[in-house]
């Protein structure tokens, strides 16, 4: 699959993203080996440590689907930048595709990727 349409289907995710707090609205789009595509929204709660992350969201379903090996994530926002990865969703994106790629694109449609080992050079491993 095209990194541009990964992004399509990462913009598609993010329709159902739950923001009441933040209103800001991202969305992930998981390609795995296979070529199937799991979608994740951020998820808000009134405690708002109990927030979920896009791309944890993407990633937690296909794990619990017994998935567990992935090619690339593009993440998307309703910002105008991109919409780089927080620290928690790098680490958990180390666990389960320390090879992958991220793909970000903002509003201006610009395109940026990058490996995971660049966004998280020392990963905390066990
Ligand atoms: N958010 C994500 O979904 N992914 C990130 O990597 C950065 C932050 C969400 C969490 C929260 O719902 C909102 O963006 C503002 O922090």
């Amino acid at each position: 699959m095209t990194d541009k349409a990964l992004i399509e289907q990462a913009k598609k995710a993010m329709e159902n993203a739950y923001v009441p707090y933040s209103h800001f609205k991202v969305g992930a789009a998981l390609l795995d080996k296979n070529g199937t595509v799991f979608r994740g929204c951020n998820i808000e709660n009134a405690s708002y440590g109990a927030t979920c992350c896009a791309e944890r969201t993407a990633i937690f379903k296909a794990v619990s689907e017994g998935i567990r090996e992935f090619e690339k994530i593009a993440i998307v926002s309703n910002s105008n930048q991109l919409t780089p990865p927080c620290g928690i969703c790098r680490q958990v994106l180390w666990e389960f595709m320390p090879d992958g790629i991220v793909i970000l694109q903002n509003d201006s449609e610009e395109i940026k990727t990058y490996t995971v080992r660049e966004l998280l050079p020392v990963g905390f491993t066990l």
